[in-house]
């Protein structure tokens, strides 16, 4: 179970302040398919950004099981960013000096896994015969998938997704949408995802819409 208490995020001071994210509480128990929907800069990433650890909040707390993150050592967090929680970002963050398969395989070879299980991902994503490719010579939908693969790979419990069909066409959107909605209901992973796309809000199990950084 995920749990945040009151999570308020501010950047910068006095005239400049901006509040991205601004008290917002919420649960989402193992399993779930959530979509976080809202407008552009209305605090999508940045609830995102929190709930995987990539972040600190301003004020408010974060939970994974009852465990809060704030309280976790560094290399605690950095276990369960590694192990435990898959993060696609927005705008992919390949290593522009690896190659798709390198990145791909970055966090399995850090977490020491051997049967990474690689080929079929690339298989479900169709990646297979770009993967040998540098982040600059793949197309953004080949980029983002290469970057799904990764967030994937490790076999994570938690799987979060800032706009994970944003880059793509309707059809690689769509076996995207396909792949995330399998590893939630065969598996049982819980999968949260960023979206402006009502079309894929609807195919989640429960939609969280925020405006202003505050859920409405
Ligand atoms: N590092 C930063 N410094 C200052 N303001 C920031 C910073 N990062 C984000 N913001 C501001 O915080 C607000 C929320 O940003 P956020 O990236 O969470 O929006 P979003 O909902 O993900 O938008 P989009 O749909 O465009 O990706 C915006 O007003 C943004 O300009
Ligand atoms: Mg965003």
């Amino acid at each position: 179970m995920i749990k945040t208490e009151n999570l308020t995020r501010t950047y910068g001071k006095g005239e400049g302040k901006v509040v991205a994210l601004d008290g917002v509480s919420l649960t989402i128990n193992d399993g779930e398919m959530v979509a976080i929907i809202g407008k552009s800069g209305s605090g999508k990433s940045t609830l995102l950004n929190l709930i995987g650890g990539l972040d600190k909040p301003t004020e408010g707390r974060i939970f994974y099981n009852d465990k809060e993150i704030g309280s976790m050592k560094d290399s605690e967090l950095s276990e369960l960013r590694l192990k435990n929680v898959g993060f696609v970002f927005q705008f992919f963050d390949l290593i522009p000096e690896l190659t798709a398969e390198e990145n791909v395989l970055l966090p399995s070879r850090l977490a020491k896994n051997k049967d990474a299980g690689a080929d079929e991902l690339y298989k479900a994503l169709d990646i297979g015969d770009r993967v040998k490719h540098y982040p600059s010579e793949l197309s953004g939908g080949q980029q983002q998938r290469a970057a799904i693969a990764r967030a994937l790979i490790n076999s994570p419990d938690v799987i979060l997704c800032d706009e994970p069909t944003g880059n793509l066409d309707r059809a690689s959107g769509e076996e995207v949408m396909a792949l995330l909605k399998r590893l939630n209901s065969e598996q049982g992973r819980t999968v949260i995802i960023v979206t402006h796309d009502r079309g894929i809000a609807e195919q989640c199990g429960r939609i969280i819409e925020i405006s202003d950084g505050k859920i409405v």
